[in-house]
């Protein structure tokens, strides 16, 4: 599948602010654009068999599961094609939701390239057989480095704290401000920001993105989807949802990281369970 350039589709469409700024790359404060010669285009995503898939992961053993979502379980593999190491989502949802997920991802990760971003390496379709095949990220998932940490594991220092905080903002930027029509993530939570070598951020599980408002749009209306504890209380309550609704998830994952304690907690006590609620309380005392 071709790369998308959010820059070069304009279609002359203005967002908000965009008229103000350089439009020939200069603007120091941009990421590099995709160069036009598609010189480093990406490769597109792979089809796969699931015969193949079943083979790198030593036929789904339980030893390479690597985790658990709502989507399905997640295995460590190595394709025998060429050797690299993977990471295969199979979705164990059947039915309508399920596969318009696994489409909307296919999708989403064919179109958005981005450093902060994690590869789709390709996807497998074969009868009623769907799954994902990402680059493997060997850190795992923040939320493995943030909660219930086993003995032997040592927290996460603050710097490496911020560089996550900043990586995961960048990729949430370029979904917002450089693809266009701009992408919702909608599902921002610790457990999607997933940890390269040195522990670079990478957002991942696109399966609920939507494309988002254009024109003069403020919001798109949309059945309520998402985490609790992540998800932004004005698009719970009314389904409307706008490229905000992220960044209010952004600042949960903040709170986590700044303070160690999970979203939602029903371990503590009680006013602890939910974590804006808590941190609510404790800065009552300010005026905003
Ligand atoms: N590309 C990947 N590389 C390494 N680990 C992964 C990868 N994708 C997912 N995982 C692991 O599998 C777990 C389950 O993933 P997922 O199905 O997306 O569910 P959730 O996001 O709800 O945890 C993640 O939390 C993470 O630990
Ligand atoms: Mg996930």
């Amino acid at each position: 599948m071709a790369t998308w350039n959010p820059r070069e589709r304009g279609r002359g469409r203005e967002r908000e602010g965009e008229n103000k700024k350089s439009r020939n790359g200069s603007d120091p404060k941009k990421e590099p654009p995709i160069p036009k010669d598609g010189s480093t285009a990406h490769i597109a995503a792979q089809t796969f068999t699931f015969r193949e898939l079943a083979a790198a992961t030593k036929n789904f053993r339980p030893e390479c599961l690597l985790g658990e979502g709502g989507f399905g379980h997640v295995y460590k593999g190595r394709l025998e094609s060429t050797g690299q190491v993977v990471a295969v989502k199979q979705l164990d949802r059947n039915g309508l939701q399920g596969n318009r997920e696994f489409l909307v991802e296919v999708l989403m990760l064919s179109l958005l390239h981005h450093p902060n971003l994690v590869n789709l390496i390709g996807y497998c379709a074969d009868g009623d057989q769907r799954l994902l095949v990402y680059e493997f990220m060997p850190l795992g998932s923040l939320e493995d480095h943030l909660h219930d940490l086993p003995s032997d594991k040592e927290p996460l220092d603050w710097n490496t704290r911020m560089k996550i905080a900043a990586g995961a903002a960048k990729g949430l930027e370029y979904l917002h401000d450089k693809a266009n029509p701009p992408v919702i993530y909608r599902d921002l939570k610790s457990s999607n920001i997933l940890l390269d070598e040195g522990f670079h951020p990478k957002l991942s599980d696109f399966g609920l993105a939507k494309l988002g408002p254009v024109g003069d749009k403020t919001h798109v209306s949309t059945r309520v989807m998402g985490t609790y504890g992540y998800c932004a209380p004005e698009y719970a309550m009314t389904g409307q949802l706008t490229l905000k609704s992220d960044v209010y998830s952004f600042g949960v994952v903040f709170l986590e990281l700044i303070t160690g304690r999970k979203a939602i907690d029903n371990d503590r006590g009680p006013g602890e369970h939910n974590l804006v609620a808590w941190v609510s309380m404790h800065l009552s005392f300010l005026e905003f």
